[in-house]
């Protein structure tokens, strides 16, 4: 499919992922249409359905991504990350429209020892991930033509993230102690766009596809890469464990998604997270 000249309706596009997609398309020469959450309630069917009607394509980047809040606002978590994209989906498929969804590494149970595959067994352990694992089950049952794009640990210039908290909090500590035993793929949210977008142009089969970086570290891990970003020494970085920083939801151990998809396809995963930091974190820490 050609992207100049082709539809697109972006929700959530004022979030940090939903502004990358927005930026690249129109940089593409595509026609976006890019509602903020006050232009467009992805929760409100008549505005979804009227939203939908003259689109090629439609990425839901909106979300509820508060994981804590979740655990006690578990009904309102499923209405915007279940039922929404339910109504998208039912759009797409009558104005034939294809259905970009974007989930999480959150519905694994996170105790797997080695790259979960796109076809592994949901086990969500939190209210979030429940709610995500829900809306994948949506988007499949009522748009056939849909690409659900599974992402985790996204960070970006548009939004709050990890780096941008831990650069902080170097910038004012001697130390700093993170997480050494939740492992994982630091993504950038202009390298999910971009495959966002390689996904759609090269045709690729509906189905689940995971959109992280390739390789894996631990917090600490990428703590260390983004202190020696900023020209300390990574050594103010020490461990620590999860049962030292108890949490109101359950965070994965290991989130670690494989890629066996996106080749099958004869889509390039994104780079090495290591690789794409480097790219990313002048972007990103400006
Ligand atoms: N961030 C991560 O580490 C991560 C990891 C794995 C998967 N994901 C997934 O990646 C996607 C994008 O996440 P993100 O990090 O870009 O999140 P984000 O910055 O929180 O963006 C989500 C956007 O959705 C909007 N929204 C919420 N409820 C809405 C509604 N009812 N109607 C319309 N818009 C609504 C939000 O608006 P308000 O700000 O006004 O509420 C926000 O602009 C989500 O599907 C998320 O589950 C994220």
């Amino acid at each position: 499919m050609k992207i100049e000249d082709s539809r697109w309706l972006v929700t959530g596009a004022a979030g940090m992922l939903g502004t990358d997609v927005t930026d690249l398309l129109r940089s593409r020469g595509a026609h976006v249409v890019a509602p903020t959450r006050q232009e467009l309630d992805v929760t409100d069917a008549a505005a979804v359905t009227a939203a939908v009607r003259d689109v090629d394509v439609v990425v839901n980047c909106a979300a509820w991504t508060a994981v804590y809040d979740a655990e006690e606002r578990e009904a309102e978590a499923f209405t915007v990350n279940a039922v929404a994209p339910q109504l998208l989906a039912r759009a797409a498929r009558l104005a034939g429209a294809r259905l970009v969804h974007v989930s999480t590494d959150y519905v694994f149970a996170g105790d797997a020892t080695r790259p979960y595959a796109e076809s592994a067994a949901v086990a969500p352990r939190s209210a979030y991930g429940r709610t995500k694992a829900a809306g994948e089950w949506a988007v499949r049952a009522e748009a056939p033509d849909h690409l659900v794009v599974r992402t985790a640990w996204l960070y970006g210039a548009h939004g709050p993230c990890f780096p941008k908290t831990m650069a902080r909090l170097a910038a004012e500590r001697d130390a700093l102690t993170v997480v050494a035993d939740q492992v994982g793929q630091p993504t950038w949210t202009a390298d999910l766009a971009d495959l966002v977008v390689r996904l759609v142009e090269a045709q690729a089969p509906a189905g689940t596809y995971h959109g992280t970086s390739s390789g894996e570290v631990s917090w600490h891990g990428f703590t260390e890469e983004i202190v020696r970003t900023l020209g300390k020494d990574p050594a103010m970085v020490g461990p620590t464990t999860s049962e030292a920083f108890p949490r109101p939801a359950p965070r994965p151990a290991y989130s670690v998604l494989g890629h066996e998809a996106l080749l099958a396809a004869g889509v390039e995963p994104i780079g090495h997270w290591a690789e794409r930091w480097t790219v990313a974190a002048p972007e990103v820490l400006a």
